[in-house]
């Protein structure tokens, strides 16, 4: 048998090329790489040299990548990797930290400091403390463990020994993400188990009137109630501060995603958008959002660890941990996890909460030039005041003659920018999502000229 064992001096060359390429021709390849097909390669017998490997790497797959992490990928809620936490989580897998407990390394302690400085930097109590997760689907699935854990200890079941038999739960949400509905049906409730709020007309924000009277009219031993901090389509807050004074009344439990609105805080501190989410349960972020850390980085926060832990708890003789050590295996979904927290450690040390802050306001005004843009436009309709980072438009079909799926493709076919299709008040829109601080003033331009040009 061959082994393939490139020298580390040949690895580190190969990685500057391809990232010096990748990075000189971002902004020029198309932002949406539309047809591709795997490449043409048996699993060989006998492996390739790691020239090779790189080659092929530089001529099957660099060329059909998408240029997400440009500033002209505007779909979802894409979030670019910003230079120092690159370079961090190259070195996470250099490192190769198992962080699943504490007692044989620093990384877990890094864990630790960073949620600790998270909650810093968003103004939250220290009695929030939590685990970082994949993304902030895994960290609503969290959220739903915990909430149903809160429910069964309410009726005297531990759900997690004993499962949910004779579990009597009401969940109530207005617009939750559809992760989170996901995460319903991951812990059991069922994904059509939440009952709907009304939104408050012309958003997507919980009418707090229709919440209390669902809550007084409500039979179940425990309650729910999932808030969101924003919506990922109307960028819309619920009244979180209302919410969790009608919580604290019922008895229920709270939880908010807030997996990107979180870093309205930063621009608004306590009295912002989010007033209030310091009184929930617990809450999920994404930092693979707007920190700006690379895939894949999500936490979960919550003021009731214990509550965490007795849904994660793992214990076998071979994974028995030291006394006072942190065990990350214990508070979240996996045994071995990656060493996640370091990209963001490294961001919050090198930007700060003002470098931070700065590129959220850049993303604020740009995503607003673009919809005074649109507003002002006789080929485009703007669907709703753009108050932070995504942008909500249609065409004017009798203008253009094309209607909002038509639209998008020959605006992601033009390879000038990449954005993502959404529904507002039953129609078919068009959202435009700027998250990245690779994005440029010029960016912005660029991608209007282009909107121009239809
Ligand atoms: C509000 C909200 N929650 C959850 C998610 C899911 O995030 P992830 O893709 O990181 O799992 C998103 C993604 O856009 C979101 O906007």
């Amino acid at each position: 048998m061959q082994y393939n064992k490139p020298t580390n001096e040949t690895i580190l060359a190969a990685l500057s090329g391809q990232f010096r390429t990748f990075h000189q021709t971002l902004n020029k390849r198309n932002v949406a790489c539309q047809h591709t097909t795997p490449v043409k390669t048996d699993l060989p017998e006998v492996g390739l040299s790691f020239e090779a490997l790189d080659k092929l790497i530089s001529a099957e797959v660099v060329p059909n990548l998408s240029a997400s992490n440009g500033g002209r990928y505007w779909g979802f809620v894409t979030g670019g990797a910003n230079p120092v936490a690159t370079y961090a989580d190259w070195l996470v897998t250099t490192f190769n930290q198992n962080v699943s407990k504490g007692g044989d390394s620093i990384a877990s302690d890094i864990e630790l400091q960073t949620l600790s400085w998270l909650c810093e930097l968003f103004s939250l109590p220290r009695s929030f403390n939590g685990i970082f997760t994949t993304g902030a689907t895994a960290a609503n699935v969290l959220a739903a463990f915990t909430a149903r854990q809160y429910a069964g200890l309410q009726q005297n079941i531990d759900i997690t020994k004993s499962g949910m038999a004779g579990l009597d739960v009401n969940i109530f949400s207005a617009t939750p993400h559809a992760s989170m509905i996901k995460s319903l049906g991951f812990a059991g409730f069922g994904q059509n188990s939440w009952q709907k709020i009304p939104c408050n007309p012309d958003t997507e924000a919980m009418d707090i009137h229709a919440l209390e009277a669902k809550l007084v009219a409500c039979t179940a031993r425990s309650k729910i109630v999932i808030a969101s901090a924003a919506t990922v389509t109307g960028t819309d807050f619920d009244d979180i501060a209302a919410i969790a004074t009608l919580c604290e009344k019922y008895h229920a439990w709270l939880h908010v995603d807030a997996a990107f609105g979180i870093f309205e805080r930063l621009v608004n501190p306590v009295n912002g958008k989010t007033h209030g989410i310091e009184r929930a349960d617990s809450i999920t972020l994404d930092c693979h959002k707007w920190l700006n850390v690379p895939y894949d980085c999500g936490v979960f926060l919550t003021q009731h660890m214990d509550l965490l832990a007795q849904c994660c708890e793992v214990s076998a003789p071979y994974l028995a941990n030291p006394e006072n050590s942190l065990s990350y295996m214990s508070l979240g979904i996996e045994n071995s996890r990656r060493f996640r927290a370091f990209p963001v450690w490294a961001t919050l040390l090198a930007y700060g909460k003002q470098g931070i802050t700065h590129n959220i306001k850049a993303n604020m005004r740009q995503a607003s030039v673009l919809a005074q843009w649109l507003e002002q436009s006789d080929k485009y309709e703007l669907l709703k005041p753009c108050e932070l980072n995504v942008v909500l438009f249609k065409p004017n079909t009798a203008v253009l003659g094309l209607t909002s799926a038509e639209c998008l493709a020959k605006l992601n076919a033009s390879g000038q920018v990449f954005l993502t299709p959404g529904a507002w008040q039953g129609q078919a829109i068009i959202r435009a999502a700027l998250s990245n601080w690779a994005t440029s003033d010029e960016d912005v331009q660029q991608v209007i000229s282009t909107l121009n040009q239809l």
